[in-house]
C-alpha cells in the first residue's frame, strides 16, 4: 500500500469524530451474530483486522475475551480506540501493519479468528489481494474461522473517497481455496451515521484442513 494511503487513513481519523465516520457501528451486530456461532474459548486468539476504531474491541472485551488482536495501518485510528478503552488498552495486543505488505503480522502464533469488516474491498489490486489472503491461510489454525463483511455485488463502488473491489461469498470462496468451508453468508444493509446505505455481504468460514 502506498504511503499516501497510510496519510488517507491518519488523517480521516485524526479530522472525523469516531462517531461520525461513514462506517461507525454503535453495536457490531452482524459481526457479533457471526462469532457466537464460532462457540470460543474465552482464551481463543482473535484478530480484528483494519480495526479502525471499531465497537467490536470493546465488545469482545466485555464479552471476556482475553486474546484480542487490533490491527491497523493507522496508527491515529487504533490511538482513538486506545483513548476510548481507557485502562483496559492493556488488555489488547496492538499492531500497527499493512495487510497488503505485512511484516510483524507475518510473526503472529496461528490464530483462531480472523474478522475484517469493511476492509478487504480496498485492496484492488490482484498482488494486495493475493498477498491478503496467502496471510490469512499462514495465520488461521485448523478449526479456525475467517469472518469477512465486504460491500456486496449491488454495493457502492467507492468506500472513504477511495474505489472498491466488491464480493459474494463465491469470490471469497475461490480466494480462501478449499481449505476454508462456507459456514454462513447475508446480505446486512447497514445504515451510515448521516443516514445512507451500504449494502454489504458477511461470511463466515471454517479451515476444515
Ligand atoms: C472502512 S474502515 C473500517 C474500520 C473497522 N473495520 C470498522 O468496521 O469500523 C477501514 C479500515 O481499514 C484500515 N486499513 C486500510 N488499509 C489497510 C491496510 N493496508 N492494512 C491495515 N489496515 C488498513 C483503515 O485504516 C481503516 O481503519
Amino acid at each position: 500500500m502506498e504511503k499516501d494511503l497510510k496519510h488517507h487513513w491518519d488523517t480521516t481519523y485524526e479530522r472525523a469524530k469516531i462517531e461520525k465516520l461513514g462506517w461507525y457501528e454503535e453495536s457490531p451486530g452482524p459481526s457479533l451474530q457471526l462469532i457466537n456461532k464460532c462457540n470460543f474459548t474465552k482464551s481463543a486468539s482473535l484478530l480484528n483486522v483494519g480495526a479502525g476504531a471499531s465497537t467490536l474491541i470493546d465488545e469482545l472485551l466485555k464479552s471476556g475475551f482475553e486474546n484480542i488482536i487490533a490491527n491497523d495501518l493507522s496508527s491515529k485510528a487504533l490511538d482513538k480506540l486506545k483513548l476510548r478503552l481507557g485502562n483496559d488498552e492493556s488488555k489488547i495486543h496492538w499492531i500497527v501493519d499493512d495487510l497488503t505488505q505485512p511484516k510483524e503480522l507475518n510473526n503472529l502464533e496461528p490464530i483462531d479468528l480472523w474478522h475484517d469488516r469493511a476492509v478487504l474491498h480496498f485492496f484492488y489490486k490482484e498482488e494486495e489481494q493475493v498477498t491478503y489472503f496467502n496471510l490469512i491461510r499462514k495465520l488461521v489454525k485448523q478449526n479456525g474461522f475467517v469472518i469477512i463483511a465486504a460491500f456486496n455485488l449491488n454495493g457502492a463502488t467507492k468506500c472513504s473517497g477511495l474505489p472498491v473491489f466488491r464480493f459474494d461469498e463465491n469470490i471469497l470462496q475461490e480466494k480462501l481455496g478449499g481449505s476454508f468451508q462456507l459456514i454462513e453468508a447475508f446480505n446486512y444493509t447497514y445504515t451510515m451515521p448521516m443516514g445512507e446505505t451500504r449494502e454489504y455481504v458477511y461470511t463466515l468460514f471454517k479451515r476444515v484442513n
